[in-house]
């Protein structure tokens, strides 16, 4: 019988979460897309987005089950424009999931704004700590990397090859200062010194006066966090100083990932670690490179590679759920749980829902980064401040 109670009853298990598309099993489950579109990091925001599309497109345009619609946004790699962009989308645009973005500060904001309204968040980039550590929640994943993680195994790598005394060169924000501050970690743990550690404003490009400062101090090698565009033109004018055939230039794989056609021979010889290489032979990437060069006719690179997985992870767990985005509970378990055979290789997720993988170290030859070894196996970040509680 359906009493008054009863209706009252129903309402309750309405807000606690009963799946909206249960009126018509129709509605879309919509993912707010935050990425550069312009900018330093626009082809960043552009290869994240396809290897989202390309996971998507696999899985028929459904998640779970239910048709996926996407709402995009250029956040312009803009910090203090990103709390009321990731408002906008999720109170405006009634997205259920945040999906970015590429620079740490902006994810930040993102990060904020997921945590104050409990929307499930995968970043697919950027790298800051705090998203994976102090500031940790149920609903944040990445399918990226901490900075730490790819810079901290250069240290012994650096150390090893002879260098003892290193300058190192960023922007100044959170991502380059964590950068540096892994690679100085690991290579002070092994024996060595940063002995100046140089910045620039995010996102300037104008390095003669610090490239002139490097040549003066004549260190063994350089470590550096750059990418995008101004990566491009960090490692073109580092070799018009003069400075390449002197100095060895090392750095997160970052530097060269995409920039390599744009350096041109300058780029020859540059020795990165990273969670990706191109060259990987596995049969994940092998397949999932000729996917992607078939979608959109050109080769991606490690940002479409993060793209594609924090795809595959939406899929993993949205699956489980029947796309049911409310069953939080069961959605982030299952996320949790997940393990891929990413184009990178074993891909887990630590506690925090930060990735463990593989270190590779990489050389640029013949404007490819060919993979040397495994630097580090099943990197996991330490995840310092992280303290999960219970969705
Ligand atoms: C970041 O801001 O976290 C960031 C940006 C570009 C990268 C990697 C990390 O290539």
């Amino acid at each position: 019988m359906l009493t008054r109670r009863t209706v009252i009853k129903l309402g309750a298990v309405a807000a606690a979460g009963f799946p909206r598309f249960a009126i018509g099993q129709t509605a879309k489950i919509r993912i707010g897309v935050m990425l550069p579109f312009t900018g330093t990091y626009a082809s960043l925001g552009e290869m994240g987005i396809s290897g989202l599309k390309l996971a998507l497109s696999q899985h028929g345009n459904k998640f779970g089950g239910r048709e996926v619609e996407i709402v995009t946004l250029d956040d312009e790699s803009d910090p203090a424009r990103a709390p009321s962009n990731a408002t906008k989308l999720i109170k405006g645009d009634n997205v259920d999931i945040l999906f970015g973005t590429v620079h740490s500060g902006v994810a930040m904001g993102m990060v904020k704004v997921a945590r104050e309204t409990n929307t499930l968040m995968v970043i697919p980039n950027a790298g800051v700590a705090a998203a994976t550590g102090p500031l940790c929640a149920p609903n944040i994943f990445r399918s990226s990397m901490t900075m730490w993680q790819p810079a901290f195994p250069m240290g012994k790598v650096a150390y090893d090859r002879g260098y003892r005394n290193v300058v190192s060169i960023t922007w100044k924000y959170v991502a380059g200062e964590e950068s540096i501050a892994g690679f100085k970690e690991g290579f002070e743990a092994a024996g060595g010194k940063v002995v100046k550690e140089i910045t620039v404003p995010f996102p300037d490009v104008e390095f003669q006066a610090n490239l002139a400062e490097i040549a003066s101090l004549k260190p063994d090698a350089v470590f550096t966090f750059f990418s995008g565009g101004g990566a491009v033109k960090f490692v073109k004018d580092y070799a018009a100083a003069g400075l390449r055939k002197s100095i060895p230039l090392l750095g997160s794989g970052f530097l060269t990932e995409g920039t390599l056609e744009a350096i041109g021979e300058p780029a020859e010889g540059i020795l990165t670690t990273l969670h990706y290489a191109d060259t990987l032979d596995l049969p994940a990437n092998k397949k999932f490179r000729a996917e992607f060069k078939k979608a959109y006719g050109k080769d991606p690179d490690l940002f479409a590679v993060q793209g594609y997985d924090a795809g595959e992870l939406l899929a993993v767990g949205l699956g489980a759920v029947k796309g049911d985005v409310n069953a939080k509970t069961e959605l982030y378990s299952s996320m949790e749980r997940t393990v891929l055979d990413s184009p990178r290789g074993h891909l887990a997720f630590s506690p925090s829902h930060n990735p463990i993988q593989d270190i590779y170290l990489r050389e640029v030859r013949k404007g490819q980064n060919i993979v040397l070894n495994v630097a580090a196996k099943a990197v996991s970040d330490p995840s310092r401040g992280c303290k999960m509680m219970p969705a």
